[in-house]
């Protein structure tokens, strides 16, 4: 069972800001499990029943799914385009969840969709190593050696990127194609793209594979699935949480 702060449980229902929580705390207008509290920092479990004003907070339990998303659809929660979403396949799902970093609109694959704001942090956040696999069509045909300067790690926009792991998959020497694969642990825009592109190997087609230890198998690109909790466990450990 979780714990958390009981101003941050007033917060992430939606009810105040967590300073103005603070507040309401100290001004006697908050109960826990029927008791009014009043002193700071108090920590509250899952199940707790709090109330605002004699208003009792409906809590959104933290939700955590595995999209494969298809190409063709934006990153984001909503769009002024009206282009289709990733939040547009979860219709079905009352919690209002956002995406976990981000694949480019012609890129397919493995996204996290959760509504744990904390989670999301920990799985983006560049000083966690959660590595990405990613599988890309490239234009020509580089040899382990053209794509050294990736694994030793180069330097992009002024930016010097950590090393990748890379590995030519197959070759299609009558279409002068190749599949690659990169594992990285860092999300810069486009990152992938611009790496293959620095050696000379432009990307045609983009998928991401696989995040941490979770794969895209047994489904489709559209098809989503919930995470349990030994997997959202296995990646906060990954993440070194
Ligand atoms: N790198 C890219 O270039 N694009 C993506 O969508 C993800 C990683």
């Amino acid at each position: 069972m979780t714990e958390e702060r009981l101003q941050k449980v007033i917060a992430e229902a939606g009810v105040a800001s967590r300073r103005h929580a603070e507040e309401m705390i100290a001004q006697g207008r908050v109960t826990v499990n029927g008791e009014i509290v009043t002193t700071m920092g108090v920590k509250v479990d899952s199940n707790a029943a709090v109330t605002v004003d004699g208003v009792p907070l409906t809590r959104e339990q933290k939700q955590y799914f595995l999209l494969y998303k298809p190409r063709g659809v934006i990153t984001a929660v909503t769009d002024n385009k009206g282009r289709k979403t990733v939040t547009d396949f979860f219709d079905d799902v009352h919690e209002r969840l956002y995406p976990v970093g981000r694949l480019d609109y012609d890129t397919s694959g493995l996204l996290i969709m959760t509504n744990d704001g904390e989670f999301a942090n920990l799985m983006m956040h560049p000083k966690f190593n959660i590595d990405k696999h990613y599988v890309a069509k490239v234009q020509g045909i580089p040899s382990s050696m053209d794509l050294q300067p990736l694994r030793a790690g180069i330097t992009i926009e002024g930016r010097r990127l950590a090393k990748a792991k890379t590995q030519v998959l197959s070759r299609d020497n009558t279409k002068k194609t190749a599949i690659v694969e990169l594992v990285i642990h860092q999300g810069l825009n486009h990152q992938v793209k611009k790496m293959l592109k620095a050696v000379g190997f432009p990307v045609i087609k983009l998928s991401r594979t696989a995040f941490g230890s979770l794969t895209l198998n047994g489904l489709q690109p559209g098809d989503y699935r919930r995470l349990s909790h030994k997997e959202v466990n296995e990646l906060k450990e990954q993440a070194g949480a």
